[in-house]
C-alpha cells in the first residue's frame, strides 16, 4: 500500500501556500496563543514605537509550523515597514547578503530563516551589519585588493530557527531577544481551527473543530492544512458542512491517528521496538532504518513524540517510553534495565 500524503510535514512547501498565508494573522492582537512572546514583543514593538527606533533583533526559534515567519511579517507589518525575507542556505556568499542588505530602508525587517544554517564566511559578514550597520566589501582581487566600508540603514534582523542550540555563540550574542515558540495548547488550537474555517467560509461544528484541534500536534500549520482536508472532504461527500464525523473521516483516510501521529511517526516509534528493543538507539541509525533524513526525523517529527512522551532523548540515544507500547497496541518489555537506568 502506498503511503498517504505526508500531511503532517509542516515544512512541505505546495501550492497551498498561497492559502496558508492567506490564513495567517497579520495584526498581534489577531495572533492566538504564545501568550508570553506576544506579550513581550508588544512591549518591544511599542517602545521602539515610542523612541522612533528600529526594533532590536529578534531570534525566533522552535519547531516549524509553530508561526515564526508570521511572527516576523506581523512585527513588520506593526511597524508599518516593509519586509525581505531570505534563508540561510539561499545566501550562498557575501555578495548575496550585500545586495539584499543595501536594498534595505531604515527600520525594514530582514526576515532569515533557517539562519543556522548559514556558512561561516556570509556569517561573519552579517556580525558589522547587525552591530554597527555597515558592511566590508572586499574591492579588487590579490596584492591589489581593498576594503571599503559601506554604510547600511538600520534594519531590524528577525532570525528564525529550528533548532537555537546549532546556532554560533556570536550569531546569538547579536539578538537583543530571543523567543522560544512552544507548541500550541488545544483550546488555542481550536480557537485557531474556527477562525481559519471563519476565514474559508466554511460551517464547523464545535466537536470537529475540537477533534481537529486535537490531532494537529499543537501545530498551526498541520491544523489549517487539515481542516482544507476536511473542507474538500465535506464539500464532496457531506453537503459542505465539517460535522465530527466528517472530520474523523478524514482523517482516517489521511492516517492520522487519535494523538495526530502519522504513517511515519508510527513506523519511526515500531522501528525502535522491533529492531532495537525500544533503545537506545542513535538518530542516524533510525533514520537510516527509515530511509529519511536525520534533519527532517529531528526537526519535525521527534519533537512532538517527546512532546507527547512517547520517545526520550538520553545520552545513549533515542527510547520509546511506556506510552508508546501502549499507543502502538503492544504489549511493553517486563523490563529493560538499559533503559529503566537511562530514564
Ligand atoms: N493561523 C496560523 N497560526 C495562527 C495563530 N497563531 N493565530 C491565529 N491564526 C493562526
Amino acid at each position: 500500500m502506498s503511503e498517504p500524503e505526508n500531511v503532517v510535514d509542516p515544512t512541505v512547501q505546495s501550492e497551498e501556500e498561497q492559502l496558508d498565508r492567506t490564513l495567517r494573522p497579520r495584526t498581534l492582537q489577531d495572533y492566538i496563543g504564545q501568550e508570553q512572546v506576544r506579550a513581550n514583543l508588544n512591549i518591544l514593538l511599542e517602545a521602539a514605537r515610542r523612541r522612533g527606533e528600529p526594533v532590536e533583533h529578534v531570534l525566533l526559534s522552535g519547531p516549524p509550523g509553530l508561526g515564526k515567519t508570521t511572527l516576523a511579517n506581523i512585527i513588520a507589518n506593526e511597524l508599518g515597514v516593509s519586509i525581505k525575507t531570505s534563508s540561510g542556505p539561499a545566501i550562498d556568499h557575501a555578495g548575496a547578503l550585500a545586495s539584499i542588505l543595501t536594498n534595505l530602508n531604515d527600520r525594514d525587517v530582514l526576515f532569515l530563516d533557517e539562519i543556522h544554517r548559514l556558512n561561516k564566511v556570509v556569517e561573519e559578514a552579517l556580525y558589522p551589519a547587525m552591530e554597527d550597520f555597515t558592511f566590508d566589501i572586499v574591492l579588487g582581487k590579490g596584492a591589489g585588493a581593498t576594503s571599503a566600508r559601506l554604510p547600511l540603514a538600520h534594519f531590524t534582523c528577525v532570525g528564525a530557527t529550528t533548532r537555537q542550540g546549532l546556532l554560533s555563540g556570536p550569531m546569538r550574542d547579536r539578538f537583543g531577544a530571543a523567543f522560544r515558540l512552544e507548541f500550541y495548547s488545544e483550546p488555542e488550537l481550536e480557537r485557531i481551527v474556527r477562525r481559519s474555517a471563519r476565514l474559508l467560509e466554511l460551517q464547523i461544528e464545535p466537536s470537529a473543530a475540537t477533534e481537529l484541534a486535537r490531532r494537529s500536534r499543537g501545530t498551526p500549520r498541520i491544523a489549517n492544512r487539515l481542516l482544507r482536508r476536511v473542507r474538500d472532504y465535506a464539500q464532496v461527500r457531506a453537503e459542505g458542512v465539517a460535522t465530527q464525523e466528517v472530520t474523523i473521516r478524514t482523517l482516517e483516510m489521511l492516517d492520522v491517528d487519535e494523538l495526530g501521529l502519522e504513517a511515519l511517526d508510527r513506523r519511526l516509534l515500531e522501528t525502535v521496538i522491533h529492531n532495537f528493543r525500544g533503545g537506545p538507539v542513535g538518530l542516524d541509525t533510525i533514520a537510516t532504518s527509515l530511509a529519511e533524513e536525520p534533519e527532517t526525523i529531528e526537526d519535525v517529527h521527534e519533537p512532538f513524540l517527546i512532546q507527547c512522551g512517547l520517545l526520550a532523548r538520553t545520552a545513549r540515544g533515542r527510547v520509546v517510553t511506556e506510552l508508546a507500547y501502549q499507543h502502538l497496541g503492544l504489549t511493553p518489555p517486563a523490563s529493560n534495565p538499559a533503559q529503566q537506568t537511562l530514564l
